[in-house]
């Protein structure tokens, strides 16, 4: 429970910060992909299914407007109706496993790609390439990376989105786990965009990896 309880604590703070429900169910799944003893088949399969569960969340987020239909039987349902048009941002590559998640909630979404990497002795991350949709500045963005360590990756995947113009409120960044460090970096220095992560974890170790964690995301994702 202590987890849990601190997890709470921290983001009760922070209004752009928001935890998935710790229900029996995600902590199960979250149970087997950091065992250190399940195999790469299993540990996209269940990842699959939290990446699910923060894509639906993250979309209980986006703005809506009011509407109204007809059903079959002639009468009225007054209902909602999605406001803007959204588009998805991987940070490569571990954030590229979470594209097929968006894709099977928002048919044809387009998805943007910027590919950064942390130096493995500094954990300084550098920006190699982007690639992203033209009109991005008039989109919602979903940005996707499953680890927030530090917060160096998204930092700099932010600054491009800024650069491209898109508004910092219109920044959603969707992630599996979170350092207390990384969480508040990235609340702190952008307190309009919004974090939606399915937990908030112990620390960082001396490399800079999220701790307890599950290692290598990626490398457990692609590689192992
Ligand atoms: C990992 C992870 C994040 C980043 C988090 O990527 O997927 O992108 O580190 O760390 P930070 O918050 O300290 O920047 P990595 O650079 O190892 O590349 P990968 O996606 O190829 O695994």
């Amino acid at each position: 429970m202590s987890n849990l309880n601190s997890t709470i604590s921290l983001t009760s703070d922070i209004p752009n910060v928001v935890v998935l429900p710790q229900t029996p169910q995600l902590i199960a799944l979250f149970t087997i992909i950091r065992d250190s003893n399940t195999q790469r088949g299993d540990f996209v399969f269940y990842s699959n299914r939290i990446i699910r569960l923060l894509v639906e969340e993250g979309l209980n987020h986006l703005p809506v407007d009011n509407c109204e239909v007809s059903t079959p039987t002639d009468l009225p349902y007054k209902g909602l109706s999605f406001q803007g048009k959204i588009c998805g941002v991987s940070i490569m590559r571990a954030g590229e496993s979470m594209e097929q998640g968006l894709r099977d909630c928002c048919r044809s979404v387009r998805i943007g790609k910027i590919l950064i990497q942390r130096d493995e002795e500094t954990a300084d991350a550098k920006l190699f390439y982007e690639k992203l949709p033209e009109d991005i500045s008039d989109r919602y963005v979903l940005l996707l990376d499953p680890m927030l360590a530090t917060g160096g990756s998204v930092i700099k995947a932010v600054e491009v989105l800024l650069e491209k113009g898109v508004p910092e409120e219109r920044i959603l960044f969707l992630n599996l786990i979170a350092s207390p460090e990384g969480v508040k970096t990235f609340a702190n220095l952008y307190p309009k965009a919004k974090l939606v992560t399915g937990f908030i974890d112990a620390g960082l170790n001396e490399k800079k990896f999220v701790v307890p964690g599950l290692g290598d995301f990626g490398d457990r994702y692609y590689c192992i």
